[in-house]
């Protein structure tokens, strides 16, 4: 699946957004290497900070069906990954992440890029 292809199942994601406070809907897609795709969008709550992001949820719920960092290959965002969900798709060692930039262009980096020389477990 391309890299537009994820991105349209993300946008498309972005319609069950439970956004009422920010009213901006994200959608994120994660492709497996066996084909599978688990999207997510982002949850708000009254509690500002409690809110949860869209690429954490859609790695939450790949997670809990036993879903593990190696068995993913790519994911798409409809936006620009902040950088916490940076430090997420670090763990999880995305080989591609899609994101739309504000100006509508697509941008494309491995997750390595774009969180360099993180902190890290030295065991993991
Ligand atoms: N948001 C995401 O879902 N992912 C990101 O990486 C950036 C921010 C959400 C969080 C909040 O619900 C809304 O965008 C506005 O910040």
């Amino acid at each position: 699946m391309t890299g537009d292809e994820l991105l349209a199942v993300a946008d498309a994601a972005a319609a069950n957004a439970y956004a009422p406070y920010s009213n901006y809907h994200v959608g994120a897609a994660a492709l497996l290497h066996d084909g599978r795709v688990f999207t997510g969008v982002n949850v708000e709550n009254a509690a500002y900070p409690l809110g949860v992001c869209a690429e954490r949820t859609a790695i939450a719920k790949a997670a809990s069906e036993g879903v593990r960092p190696g068995d993913v290959e790519a994911i798409a965002i409809t936006a620009s990954p902040c950088g916490g969900c940076r430090q997420w798709l670090h763990e999880w060692r995305f080989e591609r992440v899609h994101f739309r930039r504000a100006d509508g262009t697509v941008a494309t980096y491995g997750a390595d890029e774009l969180l360099p020389e993180t902190w890290d477990l030295p065991q993991k």
